[in-house]
Parts: C-alpha cells; structure tokens; sequence
C-alpha cells in the first residue's frame, strides 16, 4: 500500500486553546505512523490578516513550533517547518486566486465572522485567506487534512479548486479528504456553550489556554455554565453546557459519551467539573513542561525548522514546477 500525506497548520496565536488542542494538535501526534508523510506547518503568513505586532508574531511562531513537538510531533517521523519558510506557499497561492472564482470566497463563513469582528481592518488577504490555505494543502499532494470543524468549509475549497484545476488545466493535484475527529471536533466556551471555544470571549473563563497553569484550569471549569437540573446527560440542544464538559471528558480519559455519562452516574455538577478539570490538567501538565524544557533548548527547534523546511521546500517545488508548466508560466 502506498503511503499517505497528511497534512496541517496551524496559526501561531499568542494562547492556543483546549479547542485548538483537541481539534487539532491531538490529532496531529496520534496521525504520524510509518504508513504517512506528515506535513505540520505553522501558518504564519495566515496570521498576517489581522492585525500582528511583528516581535510578538516572529516570537510565536517559533513557540508554535515548539508547542508542537511539546504535543508529541515528532520531527524525526514528521515534517515541522514554518510557512513563510517554504516560498512556494505564496507563489501557488497567486497562480490558484487566478483559478477561484470570487462566488466561491464570497461564501465562505469565517469571512464574514472575521470581517464582523475586525470592521476596521477588512483586506484583501482576510478574504484570500482559503486560497492560500487550499495551497498549503495541494502543494504537498495531501491525502487527509486534519482540522478542527470551523475549517471545513476551507477544506471543501481546497476540493473544488483541487478538481477543477485537473480538470481545465491538467492534472496536477490529489484531491484531500478532511479528517475531523469524531468526538470534540468542536469544543465550545465555558461560559457560553452556544459559542466556540475562543481566545476573543468576552469572558476569560469560558476559554481554556493550553498554557493555563493547573490552578487556573480547575478554577474556570468550576465556573463552567451548566443549567439547573443538575442531571448528567448528554444532550447538546438542551444541555449544551454539560454536554461540553462529557464532550471534554470523553477526549481527556479515551471514554466513549455513553462510557463518561455511565461514569458520572448518581453524581452531581460539581463533581463532573472536578473530574473534568483533572483529566484535563493530568494531561496539559506533562505537554507544558516539556514545552518549557524546548523552549530553553532553542537552537534545537531552530536546526528542526530548518531541516524541515528543506524537506518541505522539495515537495512543495516540485508541485510548484508542474503547475507552472501547465498553466505556462517561464522558469529558467
Ligand atoms: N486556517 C487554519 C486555522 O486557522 C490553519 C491552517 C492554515 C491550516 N493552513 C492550513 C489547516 C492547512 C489545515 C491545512 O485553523
């Protein structure tokens, strides 16, 4: 069997989330195996669409880095690189806005969040943003690509551009499969569990910060919103917020909904958010003391980032070559 690419990215925000962690890096250590290529890239040229003060984003990118190999990537097995490492990101992503029709990104929801809530600072890269997300997909000819599901509609894009490049230019590009983890694909905010987890809720609490420190992480699920029949059932629509908490339980112990709802049987609110708070901290705990032992270690992240843009940049030019050849663009 041949093997398959996987693919990811993440952008190189100041506090990553339970969210962002659960959606997202989780997956990308327990995906590497020696039947895939993984490909993790901190996306920083996507986080250029908002506003970023220039210190603080150079800094967190390479924390970002770190924060990966802290969640168990491993660079021996995957490739680690920066976006803005591998040129090639941007140049596809110029040769493919020339083959997305404006309808397409007009649909896009995120852009329509985002422009809401950034009023003052609508670019043209805001709205550009999943083109240069489809190419970090396709220049690696990317089997699966595992994201949170607030991207899917990013990853349905990515498709489309992916087949009808193939089909009105040549074929030139696999077309991906999104990998959405089944259960806490969508980890919501403690204090609103009608809204995502997010670093921009009105209430510090509702968000948890991978980085939270334990005490911290255990006071914000005490003052998790639940409802008041104090009954542990699953049920998103009339129990969003325990709903939320099982749906965190179930990542951090491996239980199945049904198993942690069997679990917490004859037990009360308090209990299920003490519980939850532990399993949480008994994993986060180990990731961030790793994370602080990298940190002091920089050059090590600093020789994996190189090495990894280089194993990167030989995909991703070779991709780039074939799609210049075919739409007829000179290299010398
Ligand atoms: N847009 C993604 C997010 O904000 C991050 C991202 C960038 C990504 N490039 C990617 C995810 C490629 C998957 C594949 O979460």
């Amino acid at each position: 069997m041949s093997k398959k690419t996987v693919l990811s990215g993440i952008q190189p925000s100041g506090s990553p989330t339970l969210g962002n962690y659960v959606g997202a890096l989780k997956n990308w250590a327990l995906l590497q195996g020696e039947d895939r290529y993984c490909y993790y890239c901190v996306a920083n040229l996507h986080a250029l669409t908002v506003k970023q003060d220039p210190q603080d984003l150079h800094r967190r990118s390479f924390e970002t880095a770190a924060l990966l190999l802290a969640c168990g990537v491993d660079p021996e097995v995957s490739t680690v690189f920066i976006q803005s490492d591998v040129k090639e990101h941007a140049e596809l992503s110029w040769v493919l806005s020339c083959h997305t029709p404006l309808g397409e990104l007009n649909r896009m929801t995120q852009f329509k969040d985002k422009s809401a809530k950034h009023a003052d600072n609508i670019n043209a890269g805001l709205y550009t943003y999943p083109v240069l997300m489809a190419s970090d997909i396709l220049l690696y000819q990317s089997d699966l690509v595992p994201v949170g599901a607030d991207q899917k509609q990013h990853l349905e894009l990515a498709r489309n551009i992916a087949i009808r490049f193939n089909n009105t230019v040549g074929e030139t590009f696999k077309v991906p499969e999104p990998y959405i983890p089944r259960v806490g694909a969508r980890i919501m905010s403690l204090q609103d569990p009608t809204q995502k987890m997010s670093k921009s809720d009105p209430n510090p609490s509702g968000c948890i910060a991978i980085m939270d420190d334990p005490a911290v992480i255990l006071k914000k699920f005490k003052r998790a919103v639940t409802d008041c029949d104090n009954s542990i059932a699953f049920d998103m629509e009339n129990k969003p917020g325990v709903s939320n908490l099982l749906t965190i339980f179930s990542v951090f112990t491996g239980k199945t909904i049904e198993e942690s709802v069997a679990y917490f049987e004859g037990m009360g609110y308090g209990q299920l958010k003490t519980a939850v708070a532990e399993a949480v901290i008994a994993e986060l705990t180990p990731l961030r003391e790793r994370f602080d032992e990298l940190l002091k270690n920089g050059d090590y992240i600093k020789a994996v980032l190189k090495t990894g843009a280089e194993k990167a940049r030989e995909t991703a030019l070779s991709t780039l070559k074939d799609v210049y050849a075919h739409v007829g663009l000179y290299l010398s």
